[in-house]
């Protein structure tokens, strides 16, 4: 599902593919000498859905375009709701579906200071053990891996049939096989680093790809371990998702956030087109929340020959889907970070008032998405 450029040979076999193919950073050109030469590219953008200009529009009082309603569901500001993907015939003789499409999209559901709140816990709190990363298979559970980038700290391995020098040191991991793994200091590693592995703590949160919160989703069983060690959504996350969730609720029921998954993309990285089907119920949305730089995600339809519709997501906007947008195909295949387009000036003048830039740093170049189920 998550991927770094990685082209497969089937790479324009569907629809959805051939989308994702468009909207990507780079394609493959030519072969020199036996190498895939990766090329940067223009991308048309006029299909893009645009939500921003669609929030202007309404307020100005244009008509919305057909297919796309707005309700007033008790925020300050409207929620769209997209009835049918626009690029899909509607036949006026067909019966209406029973159950519709239910993808509803809150342009600037967050505001600035929410963002930098959401950008600095998912950087900070929210990978901690024992929340899981992508991290966890290779080294084990690490601490506080954003302040260890921060003071250009080194992982290092260390066997552990040696006594380790500072047992009771914060910085400690351990993977539960014979290998231990610890932060030192840059200077300290490069002189361990004659003996065992080492890694910088700043390339692990550039490949920072995952963490999850509250129930654990295990990515290779492809389902929530409920056995594994865990803490409950943090309150905040938990209110704001419950708040977010209501437009899309049933009619009396209230949001149960169980599980939250943060994605982290850099330039270049993608989210392959996937479906969220292993929650047990349906009927409860998926509340996303986008965070730094903007991004194209496609949602397309039940099968990955069905088109899907592009639309923008920028920082503070959320997304719910619910309904049949529970089982359309769907993904992340751009963000961009380049001044123009990542649309992020509000963050960075937010984020420049602090003495401590690293967040600045990290996500003038990041997006993050924050992803809440209800499991069960
Ligand atoms: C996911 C997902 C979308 C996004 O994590 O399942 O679909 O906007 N994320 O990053
Ligand atoms: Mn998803």
């Amino acid at each position: 599902m998550y991927g770094t450029e990685k082209v497969s040979e089937d790479a324009e076999r569907t629809a959805f593919r051939r989308a994702e193919k468009k909207y990507k950073l780079y394609y493959e050109d030519t072969f020199k000498s036996s190498k895939k030469k990766k090329q940067l590219k223009r991308v048309d953008l006029s299909e893009v859905l645009d939500f921003k200009s669609i929030l202007d529009s309404y307020n100005q009082n244009i008509q919305l375009s057909q297919g796309i309603s707005a309700l007033q569901c008790g925020f300050n500001r409207p929620v769209f709701c997209l009835e049918n993907r626009p690029e899909r015939a509607v036949n006026v003789n067909d019966v209406p579906p029973l159950q519709c499409l239910r993808f509803y999209f809150i342009p600037g559901a967050l505001s600035v200071e929410e963002q930098c709140q959401w950008i600095r816990d998912s950087l900070t709190s929210f990978p901690q053990p024992p929340n899981r990363t992508n991290h966890n298979a290779i080294y084990g559970p690490i601490h506080d891996l954003f302040v260890a980038a921060k003071e250009k700290k080194v992982l290092v391995e260390e066997e552990s049939s040696l006594p380790s020098l500072d047992s009771g040191a914060n910085y400690c991991v351990k993977n539960g096989d014979s290998h231990r793994w610890k932060f030192c200091e840059g200077h300290l590693a490069i002189l361990s680093g004659k003996t065992g592995k080492s890694v910088s703590a700043q390339v692990l949160l550039r490949k920072l790809r995952w963490s999850t919160l509250g129930l654990q989703f295990d990515w290779s069983k492809r389902n929530y371990d409920v056995s594994l060690p865990h803490n409950k959504i943090p309150d905040g996350l938990w209110q704001l998702a419950k708040r977010l969730a209501a437009p899309a609720m049933p009619v009396g029921e209230e949001f149960q956030p169980e599980a939250a998954i943060v994605n982290y993309f850099g330039l270049g990285d993608t989210l392959g087109g996937h479906l969220d089907d292993m929650e047990e119920d349906w009927s409860k949305p998926i509340v996303s929340m986008s965070l730094g730089c903007k991004a194209i995600f496609l949602l397309g339809g039940k099968s990955k020959e069905d088109p899907p519709s592009a639309m923008f997501l920028r920082s503070g906007d959320a997304v719910l889907m619910a309904g049949e947008a529970r089982e359309c195909f769907h993904g992340v295949p751009r963000i961009f970070t380049d001044e123009e387009n990542a649309e992020i000036a509000p963050l960075e003048l937010q984020f420049s008032h602090e003495e401590d830039c690293s967040f600045l740093e990290y996500i003038r170049t990041s997006r993050i998405n924050i992803n809440i189920r209800q499991v069960f």
